[in-house]
């Protein structure tokens, strides 16, 4: 089987992480985020893998290609010269997908869930449609595509409704798609929008299907987000008794600690924590609710929260960081500094309070 990886974009909303990373690759739960779906998309028996990608390809290639032998798959690149929005790069890759005439996954590179590739394969070879969304239920579905159903036939969509303004629905697109080959003859070789311009067209034809998603599932392309995708993956490993939560007396609830971190005795971990390698964490400090990116520092007595902590960056001592703070790579926080949903860009040096949200600059 095939998939296609929507990589594109400059990931803006997760900035100032995306100003040294691409968006793919900010570790998420200690591991670049498409990992999780290379190796979702493996598991389930997927041998070719299209990246699609219109920005610093260079720096995933190098990434990506070690992970090949790993998972078994191959991993190809298709590099947009002008970015093709959601629909143009399928476009794009239309030999690869259309290879051996099967339907192909194709999946938004900023989705967390435990993905369900294999169960979505046989739905959607089930119902005979040419598509199949898979669908979550949100809170506020006005920043998604909203999904609405026809009455009669069980699970085929009536309505998309891409970022809708009124309410039409909370079920919505998480991101995940199979589709036939013969979708790709729907699209022009253009910037264009599967949300707005082809998954249309699949309703109007009555061949577009959704497949209802278990478990959680968090579009993680910004802080706030990211953050709340964090808890609810760990909370998703609790249950499944993973090893990848460690344990110790100084360990609050889920906790995802890289072997290589040294973490003082007396510091306090958790609820909800990850901590990257080589991160040192010192003395009575207290990290909870945040992502603590490779390389870092944290000081004596300084309390983390609700913040991502970008890679070899240093907190100083009796720091207090919180409300979605966002340090990015190399950035140093002086002691006895508050930050209160600060952005911070790269190479900074924080050395007075910021009390409320700002980008540093
Ligand atoms: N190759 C390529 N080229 N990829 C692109 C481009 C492009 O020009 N533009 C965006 N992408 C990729 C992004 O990297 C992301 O993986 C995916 O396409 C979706 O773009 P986002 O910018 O993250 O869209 P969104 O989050 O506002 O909305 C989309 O995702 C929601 C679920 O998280 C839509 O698909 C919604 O319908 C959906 O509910
Ligand atoms: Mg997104």
């Amino acid at each position: 089987m095939k998939g296609l990886i929507l990589v594109g974009g400059y990931g803006t909303r997760l900035r100032p992480l995306t100003l040294t990373v691409p968006k793919p690759l900010v570790e998420f739960g200690n591991r670049p985020m498409i990992l999780h779906q290379i190796e979702a998309l493996a598991s389930a028996g997927v041998t070719d893998i299209v990246l699609a990608v219109n920005y610093r390809p260079e720096v995933m290639v190098e990434t990506l290609q070690k992970y090949e032998k790993e998972y078994g798959v191959s991993i190809t690149f298709s590099v947009e010269t002008e970015p093709l929005g959601t629909a143009g790069p399928l476009k794009l890759a239309e030999k690869v997908l259309k290879k051996d005439n099967s339907p192909f996954f194709v999946l938004n590179s900023d989705v967390i869930c435990d993905y369900p590739f294999r169960e979505l394969a046989e739905f959607h070879n089930a119902h005979g449609g040419k598509g199949t969304i898979v669908a979550t239920k949100v809170d506020e579905p006005s920043k998604y595509g909203v999904i609405v159903h026809d009455l009669a036939t069980p699970n085929l969509i009536d309505r998309f409704v891409e970022k809708p303004v009124e309410f039409v629905g909370n079920r919505i697109n998480a991101g995940l798609y199979i589709l036939n080959p013969e979708v790709i003859d729907l699209i022009e070789m253009k910037p264009t929008s599967i949300e707005k311009e082809t998954f249309p067209i699949l309703v109007e034809q009555k061949s577009l299907y959704s497949f209802d998603l278990e478990g959680f599932w968090m579009d993680v392309g910004q802080p706030k987000d990211f953050l709340s995708g964090t808890v609810l993956y760990l909370n998703s490993l609790a249950k499944k008794n993973s090893d990848k939560l460690v344990k110790g007396s100084n360990i609050v609830g889920n906790v995802m600690i890289d072997p290589t971190a040294k973490i003082s005795p007396n510091a306090k971990i958790g609820p909800d924590a990850v901590i990257g390698p080589n991160c040192i964490i010192g003395d009575g400090a207290r990290i909870t609710r945040s992502v603590i990116l490779a390389n870092s520092t944290v000081k004596d007595h300084s309390l983390v929260k609700s913040t991502i902590v970008g890679w070899n960056s240093t907190v100083g001592k009796w720091c207090r960081l919180e409300g979605v703070t966002v340090l990015g790579d190399d950035v140093e926080v002086k002691d006895e500094i508050y930050v209160n949903g600060g952005k911070v860009l790269p190479h900074k040096s924080i050395s007075a309070n910021v009390p409320q949200e700002a980008i540093i600059m």
